[in-house]
């Protein structure tokens, strides 16, 4: 007798965390569509059409812009792996969890890591970081633009601007940002930047949209290979030393993406349907509204935390307009305010991690899951479960605060 468990069946939930966030149905819609062969010519088109889709999206011109199969820190590997050779100096600013992963990554892959931290719910300012970019002469520097867990978003132009001018590559990780806060690759001057679905995009984890320029390029192509096996006749491998991932090789990877179609993996088919329609999706609203329908979002969150006497969590100028981190109030347990909310009304948000485990929650509005009775019911359960836990705000004043905060016209 075999055990077949039940026919899947997964609760109805609003995921109002730090992420995932619900999927936008037309993208699970589009992950139902029938497979293609990977060489199909319906299906390279589909590939180009991603491409294209993604430099508007990131508002770049880069040629290479496509995605890596794999959650976003597989953006991040692929990335960090093809640009580092063992001994490479590379410098992570740290200001969140995810600093740390770019800073683990790396010293993975070999490199002479350099970090600078700044206290979790900051920033750094642009000068801290180019002061430790002249001390380290770093050849990258790998950063990240929000950093869900702290809900801090690190300004970017000027780091760009001084990366350029040292000759330093910058990778920037827009995985909780891509299409939520402002992002300008070309504009920022930034060279590498890798990114996820699961967030503002509203799709399901799994995939990793990633661009970067001809700087990445050359210093990649250095490390040119292609699996033997698959070699044209004559090839010869660069001299660079071989990158030490097969899955993550960029150069093998631009290979696939270009008219060669060298192959490689077998492209995640139904991920590359969802990416497709993720972007469009963001393309037909507008990059500008959707901006402002998270910036609006956030806007009431804060005005209906504040009013039911909670405090935000964080350097308030620097705050993500995707997701918003409030102080657990002294003798509130926070994971049994988060249970009833998941059980008695079917929403998720987040708590974090490290030093700010237990400390706060964090309330993701993003993408599909970032509209307006989202964020009302949102603040009602947080009201309802906050009084059960010995918390007792003004009765119906975040919701009030909120839906006015909404209704106001934007800046
Ligand atoms: C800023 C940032 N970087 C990287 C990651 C890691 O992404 P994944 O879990 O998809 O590998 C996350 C996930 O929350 C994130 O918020």
């Amino acid at each position: 007798m075999h055990n077949l468990f039940d026919d899947l069946n997964p609760p109805q939930r609003r995921l109002m965390g730090p992420g995932p966030v619900d999927a936008d149905p037309r993208v699970l819609n589009a992950m139902s569509m029938p497979l293609l062969g990977q060489f199909d010519p319906a299906f390279t088109s589909y590939m180009n059409e991603v491409m294209v889709l993604y430099r508007q999206l990131l508002r770049t011109e880069n040629r290479w812009t496509f995605l890596i199969d794999g959650t976003a820190r597989a953006g991040i590997e692929a990335a960090l792996v093809s640009l580092i050779s063992p001994g490479d100096r590379v410098l992570v600013p740290i200001f969140g969890r995810f600093g740390h992963l770019a800073a683990e990554i790396a010293t993975r892959c070999g490199a002479d890591v350099r970090t600078i931290e700044v206290e979790w719910g900051r920033v750094f300012e642009p000068s801290q970081v180019i002061a430790a970019i002249r001390e380290h002469r770093p050849q990258i520097v790998s950063v990240v633009h929000g950093d869900t867990s702290t809900t801090m978003a690190q300004p970017l132009a000027e780091i760009g601007a001084a990366c350029r001018e040292e000759d330093v590559l910058l990778h920037v990780d827009a995985t909780a940002t891509i299409s939520g806060i402002d992002m300008r690759v070309d504009e920022w001057q930034i060279d590498v930047l890798t990114a996820g679905l699961q967030k503002c995009l509203s799709g399901p984890p799994g995939c990793a949209p990633i661009t970067f320029n001809e700087r990445v390029e050359a210093r990649v192509l250095e490390r040119k290979h292609i699996e033997q096996g698959i070699r044209p006749a004559g090839f010869e491998a660069a001299t660079g030393m071989i990158i030490a991932s097969n899955y993550f090789d960029l150069t093998m990877l631009m290979d696939y993406w270009s008219e060669s179609r060298l192959n490689h993996h077998t492209e995640a088919t139904s991920m590359l349907y969802a990416a497709r329609e993720c972007a469009r999706i963001a393309l037909q609203e507008g990059l500008e509204e959707r901006f402002a329908r998270h910036a609006r979002a956030s806007r009431a969150v804060c005005a209906g935390l504040d009013a039911m006497g909670l405090v935000r969590f964080g350097d308030q100028a620097h705050k993500m307009a995707n997701v918003t981190g409030v102080e657990i109030p002294s003798g509130v347990t926070g994971d049994a305010v988060r249970s009833m909310m998941l059980e008695d009304f079917g929403i998720e948000i987040g708590t974090s991690f490290g030093p700010l485990a237990g400390r706060i929650w964090r309330i993701g509005t993003m993408g599909y899951a970032c509209r307006k009775e989202n964020v009302m019911v949102c603040l009602m359960a947080l009201e309802a479960a906050l009084c059960a836990h010995g918390y007792r705000p003004p009765p119906g004043e975040g919701v009030a605060a909120a839906l006015s905060a909404w209704n106001e016209p934007d800046a």
